[in-house]
């Protein structure tokens, strides 16, 4: 009986440090990462809007190309975490993903190619670091930058893209495709 108990206490001891966060601190790091995303998204999508209305993509791209890595900084250092926006298909060789984060990325992708919803994402890495996980879709207002070239990216569009990255992966996306995830890793 006696033996019984100590079993189980040793396989419930287990299966607690597998898996760290309770799901109250779960649920407080997505809330977290979902309003650092939020906020991140919405100062650079207004810069870019703003740049876009002055300039077209002339001018919203070398600013975008300026200033992208400094916003997600700011809004790194005003929240104490480390922000990034990645992609398989990226732009910015900056941005290519690590292992993890491509793995996450395939993971969204399969989601989507099955009809699923797509929903953010906390996990605990083995050296105890909580990160956050979240799809970045594909909106109407991205194709200009991001679009199909012939279709709803005009040519010219592109040649100011690969003027400034050579390499470019990130055209030839629709509406509500996966563009790629926004990744936070919290310090403690
Ligand atoms: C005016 C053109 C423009 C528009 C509009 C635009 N982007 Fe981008 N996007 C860029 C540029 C330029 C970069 C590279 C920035 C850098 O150097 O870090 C980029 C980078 C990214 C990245 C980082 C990964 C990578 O490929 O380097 C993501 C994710 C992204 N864009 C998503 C979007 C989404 C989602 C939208 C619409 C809500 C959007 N973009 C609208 C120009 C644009």
């Amino acid at each position: 009986m006696k033996q019984g108990l100590f079993i189980w206490l040793s396989v419930l001891f287990v299966v607690s440090c597998q898996n760290g966060l309770s799901t109250k601190e779960k649920e407080m790091y997505l809330l977290k990462g979902q309003e650092i995303a939020k906020a991140t998204a919405g100062h650079l999508g207004g810069e870019v809007k703003k740049k876009m209305g002055e300039g077209g993509v002339a001018k919203a791209v070398p600013f975008c190309n300026a200033n992208a890595d400094g916003f997600t900084e700011e809004m790194a250092k005003k929240y104490q975490v480390l922000i990034r926006r990645t992609s398989d298909k990226f732009r910015n060789e900056h941005n290519a993903p690590n292992p993890e984060e491509l793995t996450q990325i395939k993971r969204y992708r399969a989601l989507l190619d099955s009809g699923k919803k797509l929903t953010p994402i906390v996990e605990q890495d083995t050296e105890g670091k909580v990160h956050f996980y979240a799809p970045i879709k594909v909106q109407k207002k991205c194709l200009s930058c991001h679009g199909v070239l012939g279709e709803t990216m005009e040519h010219k569009a592109d040649s100011i893209i690969k003027f400034l990255y050579p390499k470019d992966k990130a055209i030839g996306f629709k509406e509500d495709d996966l563009r790629g995830i926004w990744s936070i890793e919290f310090r403690d």
